[in-house]
């Protein structure tokens, strides 16, 4: 019989964001297998506010186009983001780790501008991945709704690992959900805080040696009796 935790156990740790993918397309049938688990994630009063949209093959390289064209001319979402950066102290220590991991992994220069934008840019490029999906939800559901679609996608995440596939949530994704929206005729009162780039990895891209660290479990957990 499988040992269920340590089954889990590998799961959860061979998730990791990845940032090159092979052309090659995830058969529909398992697209759809993946995403039915994805919706077994638990919701505030199991409203499940998750309005996924999945994009594939030509479309979503003429949605990388226009989301390119976009970042270029700075029109992004101007509900998306924040209104000013939150991550001050350790939360830009642990963002700061984050990029010098991947840029000292792909090589690129702390102080090399264009290379750093090009980095940046193969968020809009979905890291080459055949497959982008978009999480949607109503806006009114705030704080509760973005907890639900957090889990969705974790769930997802985890769902694409078990089957020897990688993903990438982007933040980036949400902030020109604008050009999206307009692209795949989505109602434009949808909220979108993160997409999610997958497909299956290319274990041969320098981006695979970035890998992240956590901080010590006494840091983020406070344990009490
Ligand atoms: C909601 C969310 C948004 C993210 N946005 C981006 C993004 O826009 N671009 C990117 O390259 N990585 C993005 N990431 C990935 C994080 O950088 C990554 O999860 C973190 O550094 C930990 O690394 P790991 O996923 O490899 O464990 C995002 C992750 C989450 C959960």
């Amino acid at each position: 019989m499988t040992d269920l935790p340590a089954a889990f156990e590998t799961i959860a740790k061979s998730r990791r964001s990845v940032r090159a993918f092979k052309p090659d397309p995830i058969p529909q049938e398992l697209l759809e297998h993946i995403f039915r688990i994805a919706g077994t994630a638990p919701s505030n009063c199991n409203a499940q506010p998750w309005i996924t949209h999945v994009v594939s093959g030509d479309r979503l390289r003429q949605i990388e186009e226009k989301l390119i064209a976009a970042v270029r001319a700075g029109d992004a979402d101007p509900d998306a983001g924040h209104r000013e950066d939150p991550y001050v102290g350790i939360y830009k220590e642990r963002r700061i780790g984050a990029a010098v991991a991947l840029f000292e992994a792909t090589g690129v220069g702390r102080h090399d501008k264009k290379a750093r934008e090009e980095s940046f840019l193969r968020n809009y490029r979905f890291f080459d991945a055949p497959h982008a999906a978009w999480f949607f939800m109503p806006p009114a559901f705030g704080l509760h709704g973005a907890a639900d679609i957090g889990m969705y996608a974790q769930t997802l995440m985890l769902a694409l690992a078990a089957n020897g596939m990688g993903s990438c949530a982007q933040g980036a994704l949400g902030h020109y959900s604008n050009v999206v929206k307009r692209e795949l005729g989505v109602d434009e009162g949808l909220a979108c805080t993160f997409g999610l780039s997958f497909g299956y990895p290319d274990e041969d891209h320098p981006s695979t040696k970035a890998i992240t660290d956590r901080a010590p479990l006494s840091d983020l957990v406070h344990f009490h009796e």
